[in-house]
């Protein structure tokens, strides 16, 4: 018996990193999941792994911030696997440049994934779920929608936002049984911060992005987290092992935000 059976799960951003972890999970515990992303290559392979290994999963492109491909995905997972009882909102980019750099134009191509594609993700995805007779919502959000950091402040925008945006849904959404919480991962082992070293040839930066040398110096357990450490809090918010928890936050840092940093 897995955590998830009978379950039906979207993972945005699905195809790498974090995302491509909560699916392997919620497989793993038994929901068939539906992987969306715009890397199709990765998205595929992710599907397939989880399929190899005998979950059930199927790999959609999504661009998350583009509303008309919202009806279509639903549609599509809903006509497979009959139900969408989990959305893990997770497709996500971080900009690093200091805010007197940033251009109006990276500005807003953050704020339309993080932030509107949170908001397209829980608006498309409670109709299914009240159509399922209720649901979870998990929207990963950040350390960074806790406290400021500095050279972040486009992304920290973002993720401060969707962390209200998960408590009004939770309210709006309580009375149909959907739940609706924010994850906020510290220092993760992922591409993301590869991606923002390769930003940081064109606008000066002004933060390391070694996240070994960063973790093992100021983060109290003394280290990086890894993708499945954030999927099994993940897995926590998608089963009934939360069940009577909405409106709340996961942080996931190895301490920082409860303990501060080392040094
Ligand atoms: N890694 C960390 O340290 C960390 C910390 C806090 C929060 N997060 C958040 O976790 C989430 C996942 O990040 P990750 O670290 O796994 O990064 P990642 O870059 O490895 O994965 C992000 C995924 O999102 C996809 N994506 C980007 N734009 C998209 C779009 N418009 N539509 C659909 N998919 C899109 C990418 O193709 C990629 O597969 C993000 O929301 C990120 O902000 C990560």
């Amino acid at each position: 018996m897995g955590q998830m059976d009978g379950k039906v799960a979207i993972v945005t951003g699905g195809a790498c990193g974090i995302g491509a972890a909560c699916a392997s999970t919620l497989a793993r515990e038994g929901a068939r999941v539906a992987v969306t992303d715009v890397d199709d290559a990765h998205g595929e392979g992710v599907a397939a792994a989880i399929r190899s290994a005998g979950g059930e999963a199927l790999y959609l492109h999504q661009d998350v911030t583009q509303e008309e491909h919202w009806p279509g995905v639903v549609a599509t997972v809903e006509g497979r696997y009959g139900r969408l009882d989990v959305m893990v909102a997770n497709a996500g980019i971080a900009i690093r440049v200091p805010i007197v750099d940033m251009t109006l134009a990276d500005w807003r191509r953050q704020q339309a994934v993080n932030l509107e594609g949170v908001f397209l993700s829980v608006k498309h995805a409670v109709p299914a779920m009240r159509r399922a007779g209720g649901g979870s919502i998990i929207i990963m959000s950040s350390l960074a929608g806790l406290r400021g950091a500095a050279g972040l402040g486009g992304y920290c925008a973002t993720k401060g936002g969707v962390r209200l945006l998960a408590k009004a849904a939770a309210l709006e959404h309580a009375e149909h049984n959907i739940r609706v919480n924010s994850v906020h991962p510290g220092i993760i082992d992922t591409d993301i911060w590869r991606k923002m070293a390769a930003d940081a040839d064109a606008v000066r930066r002004n933060e390391p992005t070694d996240i070994h040398a960063l973790s093992r110096a100021f983060v109290p357990l003394s280290r990086a987290g890894a993708a499945r450490d954030i999927a099994d809090g993940v897995l926590f918010l998608a089963s009934s092992a939360s069940a009577y928890m909405t409106g709340a936050e996961l942080v996931i840092d190895g301490g920082i935000f409860g303990g501060g940093m080392r040094r």
